[in-house]
């Protein structure tokens, strides 16, 4: 059966970053149905940029949960493909004026750690295979805050799963951004769901401590002080928050939590903070931001990487090695 009877408005540029644009937009069907959607629209159509958006929708169908996106369709208009989902009426959590309080900063982060015990649990709908799925770009940007207060997360462009299931294969830093990358990827080993765990822990080390995580060492005895001193600085949270910080952000991505674990510490956290209530907050919060235009809370936003994570971990140490070779060389 075949359905052209739909056409889709766009209304308002949202994001102009990346590979696509990000569009509210709106289909228009017969006998006067609109909706409001989101339109993710490629800039071009290199193939690779195309077989990427079908992998974030054929991904992305598969798993249905109230805090990951929801897809709608893949279409083409005029030339370009998009990627259509609901629209969610809020910011990234990287734009949020106002910071979270300790409660909602829990309740969210629980509510991410939900998102990835479904994304990581995903399983194929017709034969019931596990997906093997990562979200591999976890940060504040990628995290959207509803007026209703729901969180979502979204950007599925650089997920992984077993190849049977994607077209295109990466393990290139370029997809993945600074400070939240876990160090086995930037050490280009294999990946496990432990990478989101990690960048899940970034995520809340900054929402608790109010200011970023920085950018830690390469070698183990190096990263794990940075992580001691790091949790050391942390004001007002509990220990079992500071041991749950320490074991998503371990070194090794085995040593790490699963989703599921993490999101039953959080739900706990949440409980014995009191409660929190997302809906009341981000009543508040939503559209107070949306007002005063884009203004990035430090301690959530995040530098996209490119070549520059080669520069710091690589280059960067080996600039007196080459300053000493090339100086032994002219003294010969
Ligand atoms: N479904 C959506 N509803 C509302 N805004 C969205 C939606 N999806 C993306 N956006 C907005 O567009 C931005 C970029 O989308 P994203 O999927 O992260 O693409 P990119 O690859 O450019 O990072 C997001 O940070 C968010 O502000
Ligand atoms: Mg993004």
């Amino acid at each position: 059966m075949i359905d052209s009877t739909r056409h889709y408005e766009l209304k308002e540029l949202i994001s102009g970053g990346g590979f696509g644009q990000v569009f509210r937009a709106e289909v228009v069907g017969v006998e006067g149905f609109r909706k409001v959607v989101a339109v993710k629209l490629l800039r071009d159509e290199a193939i690779e940029a195309v077989a990427r958006l079908r992998d974030e929708a054929r991904l992305l169908a598969m798993i249905r949960h109230p805090s990951v996106v929801q897809v709608e369709d893949l279409v083409k208009l005029g030339e370009r493909w998009g990627l259509v989902m609901e629209y969610i009426d809020g910011p990234p959590l990287s734009d949020l004026s106002a910071p979270m309080p300790m409660g909602i900063s829990l309740a969210a982060a629980a509510r991410i750690a939900h998102a990835l015990t479904a994304i990581h649990g995903a399983v194929d709908i017709s034969s019931g295979e596990p997906l093997g799925m990562i979200h591999r770009d976890l940060k504040p940007s990628n995290v959207l805050l509803s007026r209703r207060g729901e969180i979502k997360v979204i950007d599925f462009g650089v997920a992984s799963a077993h190849p049977r299931f994607r077209e295109v294969e990466t393990h290139e830093l370029r997809f993945g951004s600074d400070g939240f990358i876990a160090p086995e990827r930037i050490r280009g080993e294999p990946e496990t769901p432990g990478v989101d765990i990690f960048s899940l822990g970034v995520i809340l080390y900054g929402l608790l401590a109010g200011s970023p995580l920085h950018a830690l060492p390469a070698r183990p005895e190096g990263f794990r002080r940075s992580v001691e001193e790091a949790l050391t600085a942390i004001d007002g949270v509990s220990d079992g928050l500071r041991e749950l910080l320490r074991s998503m952000l371990a070194f090794e991505a085995g040593d790490r939590p699963s989703a599921g674990a993490v999101a039953a510490a959080l739900d706990v956290a949440v409980s014995q903070h009191g409660g929190a209530n997302l809906r009341a907050w981000a009543a508040g919060a939503v559209p107070e931001t949306l007002a005063g235009g884009v203004s990035p809370t430090l301690p959530l936003s995040g530098r996209s990487v490119g070549t520059n994570v080669w520069a710091s971990w690589v280059l960067f140490p080996a600039i007196p090695a080459l300053i000493f070779a090339m100086w032994l060389a002219l003294s010969r």
